[in-house]
């Protein structure tokens, strides 16, 4: 929403703290929900879910530094051009409940309106090499995310936008969401550009009052010396996610740790999750450009083994580490477990 909601923050609370990548450190239990129709849905001022675009990262796109932090890539001493950009929020249920765990995700454009995807094998050359091109936050209790980015380019037959995808806990596709600038856009060399607000096509797909909730409002923050802005945005879902409840299976989103492959092999990320003895485990992996659904990898019990494995069964109580190839797919995962003789296939 655009309204925020929340307490005023002071502007320090902004900044990305140095420990970049510890906020992929949680996981959750959770399952599916439902889904609302349009009209109820407006009244209760769900995000309206828009096209995903052509320009979600193919998975050999995406870095392995996908933090909250788009402005900075691993340990670049060279900033992302742009004006730096700062986004909170929460993701909300439609009852207004905080969702914790959920996967949001952040793409866009660089300064100059090159997209990090490109249709090849790797990056986008023409992509502002500093610029990470998508972040990710997994959201905590308070169902609070934020990113710290710059202002998107235009390019040709759209206005300025973010692009969000919000994977609740439990759901195996992505909720894909656009928000604006609540002004008139220009070119970075100061002409007023030919597809404003009121004529691009994706925020013409939606109500008025939903366009207002997409178009935010952005300020400069208190005591910026370099012009940097920030904007709250809710994301509202029509989804409501339910906690599974152990002994009954379900599914935790989950965060891998980076760690060494096999010698000459790909790197891995390591999936730690608590062991129920007797249940069957599978990974599901964050999905592609091609495929909106999650599908189950390949996963080894050790750090340098064979990928020879959809599914384990667990043996013992305690904790498993389920290793996937980071080649493949990267981020947070989804893992689920299930009771013995419980139909397997789908988290
Ligand atoms: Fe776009």
């Amino acid at each position: 929403m655009k309204t925020p909601s929340h307490t005023p923050r002071s502007p320090h609370l902004f900044h990305i703290p140095c420990e970049r990548r510890r906020f992929l450190r949680s996981l959750t239990l959770a399952s599916a929900g439902f889904t609302l129709p349009g009209f109820l849905a407006e009244a209760l001022g769900i995000t309206p879910l828009v096209t995903q675009g052509p320009y979600y990262p193919l998975s050999d796109d995406i870095p392995l530094d996908k933090d909250n932090d788009l402005v900075q890539v691993n340990d670049r001493l060279t900033l992302a051009t742009g004006v730096i950009t700062h986004v909170t929020g929460r993701v909300l249920d439609a009852n207004g409940n905080p969702v914790r765990n959920a996967l949001v995700e952040l793409w866009h454009a660089d300064h100059e309106g090159d997209y990090l995807y490109s249709a090849g094998v790797g990056r986008n050359a023409a992509c502002d090499a500093s610029f990470a091109g998508i972040g990710q936050f997994l959201t905590g209790s308070s169902g609070a995310f934020r990113f710290r980015t710059i202002k998107p380019g235009l390019y040709v037959g759209r206005t300025r936008h973010f692009h969000w995808g919000v994977t609740l806990p439990g759901r195996t596709t992505r909720s894909s969401a656009q928000t604006g600038w609540n002004e008139t856009a220009y070119a970075n060399n100061g002409s007023v550009w030919a597809t404003q607000n009121a004529n691009d096509n994706v925020f013409a797909s939606v109500t008025a009052a939903q366009r207002t909730s997409l178009l935010l409002d952005f300020a400069v923050v208190a005591g910026s010396t370099t012009g940097e802005v920030q904007a709250t945005w809710d994301f509202v879902s029509g989804f409501t996610p339910v906690e599974p409840t152990y002994p009954g299976g379900g599914s935790l989103t989950v965060a891998g740790t980076l760690v060494a492959g096999p010698a000459g092999g790909a790197p891995r990320y390591r999936l730690t999750v608590p062991a129920y003895a007797n249940y069957t485990y599978e990974v599901y992996g964050n999905p592609t450009l091609a495929d909106l659904n999650w599908k189950a990898l390949p996963l080894s019990l050790s750090a340098t083994g064979s990928l020879d494995r959809h599914q384990h069964t667990a043996t013992t109580e305690g904790t498993l580490d389920l290793y996937v190839e980071a080649k493949a797919e990267r981020g947070a995962y989804q893992v689920s477990f299930r009771v013995p003789g419980a139909n397997t296939g789908t988290p």
